[in-house]
């Protein structure tokens, strides 16, 4: 991970534009198999048509220019087992001569469409979902479902005589929304389209009204829809783009006619999203799975503490695994809150601190008495606090857990730097400590989940420094330590919103005033007490800020001065130490 950072650019790149130019050759052929397999040139008079030809709406040799007009191409020049006549070939020389025998040009003009529409999917990723990159299984999925309709969507124009509305376009926008989001499914489905184009055509109809159908169906859909949810969406996102198509008709002088003109493209239009949805539907547990889900009975046995890892925990480290209870408590609650998955998150926290079994007595939580950090030098501190990390993840693999609950294992600590440590060397040996050698070396949260972790970790570990704690103290505790994970960056891949950030303030301030039974002040007492609750999330000019923005300006030259002004915003392990000391 570190190292993937320094390369550059083109080298960090190269392997997935490979993969994209392969893919894309792939998704080339399939456009192609009609003229690659049998093209018409090769069709002998008195035979039977091997595959159903249409002709493009948009076609200049195409009659009327109603007929152009019209928003789909549907006009069908030969069906499939049609004995075919010496009127039908001059037809088709006339309006597809493009498909009368392979044209290299062409499939490199399509070849290069495909690579930089798939290029562009993948910067948008890169972009916004490092994460799914990072899962290597989750991009196959979603190019296997791309390849795969674009594979039902040619045997469908080639073998049928159904309307090219019938074309299963949909079953990425609806299959994967809830796995990547309504975001990043927009752009998903507007690249299903413009793959799709070069087959289908590409005119105003054939391309705005599936965008307008799955892109409804989007909408529609949310994180945790199950296949029902899914038809439903589809038959909605269908409605929508038959009021959208009969609209597109009444533009063109053909008007609106269904009997003739556009009865069989409602049909189609209604059957191909209605059949999309029914496959995204049954297809939507294998596709979690692939994107590495758990699913809810191996999660719910995950929930029930007899798990022998945390059994062992319970045992070796008994500290820890009270604290990574009431981390589970506080997360679940904030997790529901934020509408992110609550039992994932619960799942985590219970083995997110799973490494310290292997030495315990480093970890405050766990020390009766002695520290064993007080005989070793900070840089040794620090490689041991590390390799918690590290061990959790070697031994919740050999257990077999799942790898969505390893990566809060991973995540939990992110990149941050164990600041007490440096702060101590920085003490002793009176020069500037590399901030590498005391950082935490996992991947900062690529989840809202494990974000939700990272936070509610470092605040139940400074949390319980407090005593009786007056609402004010709360409120800065839980601005300094959002402020802090937000300035740091490590929340920048999470995919948290800043609507999130402001309920995850809230509702941390809210648990921690249960936890302490600390009266609230409303905003009428507030001549008594000078802050009302709600500031909380809206005062930026708290001191907090000021301590934060100085940390962000000059981490390194100033080690010693963020330990003194905040220590509760320490990550939970050094800043426990620090307590000890
Ligand atoms: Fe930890
Ligand atoms: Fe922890």
């Amino acid at each position: 991970m570190s190292q993937a950072h320094h390369k550059p650019f083109f080298a960090r790149i190269w392997p997935a534009s490979l993969a994209n130019l392969v893919f894309a050759g792939l998704l080339a052929v399939i456009s192609f198999s009609d003229v690659l397999i049998a093209p018409y040139g090769e069709w002998v008079v008195g035979q039977p048509a091997p595959r159903t030809y249409r002709a493009p709406a948009t076609h200049p040799s195409i009659e009327s220019e109603i007929e152009r007009a019209y928003p789909a191409p549907r006009r069908i020049i030969v069906r499939r087992g049609q004995t075919i006549n010496e009127a039908d070939l001059e037809d088709l020389g006339r309006l597809v001569p493009e498909r009368k025998q392979f044209d290299p040009r062409l499939g490199g003009g399509v070849l290069i469409f495909f690579f930089l529409a798939l290029t562009f999917f993948n910067l948008v990723l890169r972009r916004y979902r490092r994460l799914l990159l990072l899962r290597l299984r989750s991009v196959v999925s979603m190019y296997l479902a791309l390849a795969l309709s674009l594979l039902a969507a040619r045997l469908l124009l080639d073998y049928t005589s159904l309307s090219m509305f019938a074309a299963p376009i949909f079953i990425c926008a609806i299959l994967f929304t809830p796995l990547i989001g309504q975001n990043m499914a927009f752009i998903l489905h507007l690249l299903a389209v413009a793959l799709m184009a070069p087959m289908i055509g590409i005119n105003r109809g054939m391309v705005l009204i599936p965008l307008v159908s799955g892109w409804i169906a989007i909408l529609l859909l949310g994180r945790k829809s199950g296949p029902m949810r899914m038809l439903l969406a589809a038959f909605c996102g269908s409605a929508i783009g038959e009021l959208f198509l009969a609209g597109l008709s009444l533009f063109t002088p053909l008007g609106l006619d269904l009997s003739i003109k556009i009865g069989g493209d409602v049909v189609g239009l209604a059957g191909g999203v209605m059949a999309s949805g029914l496959a995204a539907g049954i297809l939507s547990y294998p596709v979690a799975f692939m994107f590495g889900h758990i699913s809810p009975s191996r999660l719910r046995k995950l929930l029930v503490l007899d798990h022998p890892l945390l059994k062992d925990l319970a045992e070796k480290a008994p500290g820890t695994f009270q604290h990574s209870l009431a981390v589970a408590n506080m997360a679940e609650k904030i997790a529901d809150d934020i509408g992110a998955d609550s039992d994932l998150v619960r799942a985590g926290a219970y083995f997110h601190d799973i490494g310290k079994i292997q030495l315990p007595t480093y970890f405050i939580e766990n020390q009766q008495g002695e520290n064993p950090h007080d005989k070793i030098p900070p840089l040794e501190s620090a490689s041991k606090l590390r390799s918690h990390t590290e061990a959790g993840v070697t031994i919740a693999r050999g257990a077999n857990v799942p790898e969505r609950i390893i990566d809060f294992i991973i995540e939990h600590h992110g990149r941050s730097t164990m600041e007490y440590f440096m702060d101590k060397a920085y003490k002793t040996d009176g020069k500037v400590p590399a901030v590498s050698d005391y950082s935490y070396n996992g991947r900062n949260p690529t989840s809202r989940e494990t974000a939700i972790l990272m936070i509610v970790d470092s605040m139940e570990a400074a949390s319980r420094t407090l005593k009786e704690p007056a609402q004010a103290e709360i409120e800065n505790l839980v601005r300094r330590i959002l402020f802090f994970k937000l300035l740091h960056g490590y929340l920048d891949d999470s995919g948290l919103t800043t609507g999130d950030l402001k309920q995850i303030g809230i509702s941390l301030v809210k648990f921690l005033q249960a936890q302490f039974h600390v009266r609230v002040v409303y905003p009428w007492q507030k001549q008594e007490n000078q802050r009302p609750p709600l500031q909380v999330m809206t005062d930026t000019h708290a001191g907090a800020w000021a301590d934060g923005s100085a940390r962000v300006a000059q981490p390194v030259e100033q080690p010693a001065a963020p330990v003194a002004a905040a220590p509760a915003t320490a990550a939970p392990d050094e800043r426990s130490r620090s307590k000890s000391e």
